[in-house]
């Protein structure tokens, strides 16, 4: 393993101290945890009893993966006992008078990935710990290394491979990884994972949010093998404001630090050739004339990331965002954001979306709504959709779930939040359909919110300066039908985003076309992140006219006020309803109009469109971008 420098991080993700291999002084240390923090080092597999799961690598569907999805054997574990029957050792009983009270054999088994909510009627509502177990065969050559990577496992994981604890990952929605090379055996490996999807009061989100808690192992499960030295991660996009120049980086691992790189595109016969520093690192800077992205040309390019010992074949889009004064410019030009939210539900299977099958009806429903952008509330979705999306010619807003309730000021709290961040951001960096990073949803005001949020925004800018920054606000207020929209964090934005349910949770005061928005922040591009109101399918309860019956007509008129009003906003940029369809979630608890499902959707749980659908696929189509 190479001399490298290593972050010894505990559970929380706090970093602990520096253990550094070489007795070098202290400046040169902080230098080397600066670069390497930065790059989203791996910690190599240590003796550290419980350590922090490392970032992902980049781009796991090009590498040399050996899946582990399918039937994964469990053990139901409401009351915690298995934490201490230690059920990942898997005793066996030796002599005649032993007994042991757990067992995966003979139990139940569940697919992965896939919540565990959706497979079991006994687990619909279950929120505890799900023990998972998986055996392989692994012969892995001396000059090899090998990963065990999770596209994201709902909420906390405790990883072990043959009974050793390798470390824990929290977050329900970011991919991380451990490296195995050292843990595994020849033969027969075992994996066992516990996963527990209790909400937490300092968790991100935390303890309530308007969403079904599907607990589990929700998305793909993968062992990476890699060269001893390998391409671990990169970033190529096009530089901040420009269209023609690329400025990115490829960060290698292992023990041959210092390497020829190249990136090559071949239909642009670029082949761009540099060498990685003994941290590993190689800037890349070229130019080129790049027929630009955008959802009329989603044109996206093959790219080879070579070193001398690995190489990655890549798809990436190349194309300029940019808010400048009150515009979205794409390409430079001025583009309408036609939006949609979206949560990560396949409504019909009322299951955690996590294939490209579930990513297909979502996007194609998106689509044909007329939309050029999806945003993915509240979290990061899986993989699929975001590029998905992208060869779709949908753009993307990836959103971490800080949402409503955070315990800003709790230990630990704002580590989660830059680790959330940076694993989002890690993951999806190279997806030009993804413009807008969101780092919070509606969270109160506070001198402590202020400063987790505006602490993580300068992180995220500097982690990635080519995209677009926000938080969604609601905290406007509306009087004598005017909407007073300010807030003290606008100003650390690049746009103003803001939720408004005028029409549902919020009475009109006047005519929606004769409204004022009284914008304390101008000259920001604004968007209205979310707006709505709930209907049943078909709903004949009750009078149209009236909240009360979840009527079609009651919701459809929503929308034909908001899209009146929308007229009277200067500086709009774009709209996002709040949903594209009903999706779970316990809070809303009206057995006739709800039972469990968020009715706000344009569509149906089985998959019906409702008449509003139609008020908004009109106005969209009356939006003439030019790309
Ligand atoms: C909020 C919130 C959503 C929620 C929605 C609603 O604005 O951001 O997550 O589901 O309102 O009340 O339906």
């Amino acid at each position: 393993m190479n001399q490298e420098v290593r972050i010894m991080v505990n559970y929380k993700g706090k970093k602990r101290g520096l253990e550094n291999t070489r007795n070098e002084p202290m400046k040169n240390k902080i230098i080397k945890l600066f670069v390497i923090w930065e790059i989203l080092i791996y910690t190599s597999n240590s003796s550290l009893d419980s350590i922090y799961a490392q970032s992902a690598m980049t781009n796991v569907s090009a590498r040399h993966c050996t899946n582990l999805n399918g039937k994964w054997q469990v053990i139901i574990d409401p009351t915690g006992a298995g934490d201490w029957r230690q059920v990942w050792q898997e005793k066996k009983p030796e002599k005649k008078t032993d007994f042991i009270e757990y067992s995966f054999e003979g139990g139940p088994s569940l697919n992965v990935p896939g919540d565990f909510n959706s497979q079991m009627t006994e687990l619909k509502y279950f929120e505890g710990t799900v023990w998972y177990k998986k055996t392989f065969n692994y012969n892995l050559n001396k000059d090899k290394r090998l990963f065990l990577h999770f596209g994201a496992v709902n909420y906390l994981a405790n990883v072990y491979v043959n009974g050793n604890l390798l470390g824990k990952h929290e977050g329900g929605f970011t991919p991380f990884q451990f490296e195995i090379t050292n843990a595994i055996q020849k033969g027969e490996n075992t994996i066992v994972v516990r996963v527990n999807n209790q909400r937490l009061k300092d968790g991100i989100p935390g303890l309530g949010y308007d969403w079904f808690n599907y607990g589990g192992m929700t998305r793909d499960v993968n062992l990476i093998e890699t060269d001893n030295s390998f391409i671990s991660d990169y970033f190529i996009q096009l530089k901040k404001h420009s269209s023609n120049e690329v400025k990115g980086w490829v960060k290698l691992n292992g023990n041959r630090l210092l390497q020829d790189v190249e990136i090559r595109i071949p239909e642009l016969n670029i082949d761009f050739k540099t060498k990685s520093n003994n941290e590993g690192l190689a800037e890349v800077k070229f130019s080129s004339r790049f027929d630009l992205w955008s959802p009329q040309n989603p044109r996206l390019y093959k790219i080879i990331v070579q070193c001398e010992t690995d190489t990655i074949i890549e798809e990436i889009g190349f194309r300029s965002i940019e808010a400048k004064g009150s515009k979205i410019l794409l390409n430079g030009k001025p583009v309408f954001l036609k939006g949609i939210n979206i949560h990560e539900e396949n409504p019909m299977r009322e299951a955690r979306a996590f294939s490209e099958s579930d990513a297909l009806i979502l996007l194609t429903w998106a689509k044909e709504l007329g939309c050029n952008m999806v945003r993915l509330a509240h979290y990061p979705h899986n993989e699929y959709m975001i590029r998905l999306a992208e060869k779709m010619g949908i753009m993307v807003w990836d959103e971490i779930p800080v949402y409503q309730q955070i315990e800003f000021s709790a230990p630990g709290v704002t580590d989660k939040m830059d680790l959330m961040m940076r694993e989002m951001v890690s993951r999806d960096k190279n997806r030009c359909g993804v413009i807008i990073w969101s780092l919070s949803n509606e969270t109160n005001p506070s001198p402590s919110r202020d400063n987790a949020l505006i602490n993580l925004t300068d992180k995220c800018r500097h982690l990635d300066s080519t995209r677009l920054i926000t938080s969604v606000i609601n905290d406007e207020n509306y009087k004598n039908n005017v909407l007073n929209v300010w807030d003290t964090l606008y100003r650390h934005f690049d746009i103003i985003s803001l939720n408004e349910y005028l029409g549902w949770y919020v009475p009109w005061q006047g005519r929606p076309s004769d409204i004022k928005w009284n914008l304390a922040v101008k000259g920001k591009p604004v968007i209205i992140s979310e707006f709505g109101g709930e209907a049943l399918y078909g709903s004949n309860y009750g009078p149209k006219d009236e909240a009360a019956s979840w009527s079609e007509e009651y919701q459809e008129q929503i929308y034909k006020d908001q899209v009146a009003m929308f007229g009277t906003i200067t500086d709009l940029c774009g709209v996002f309803p709040w949903l594209l369809a009903d999706y779970r979630s316990p809070g809303r608890m009206h057995p006739v109009f709800q039972n469990g499902w968020n009715r706000k959707g344009l569509i149906s749980d089985r998959g019906e469109k409702k008449k509003a659908w139609y008020i908004l696929k009109s106005y969209y189509g009356s939006i003439k971008n030019t790309y």
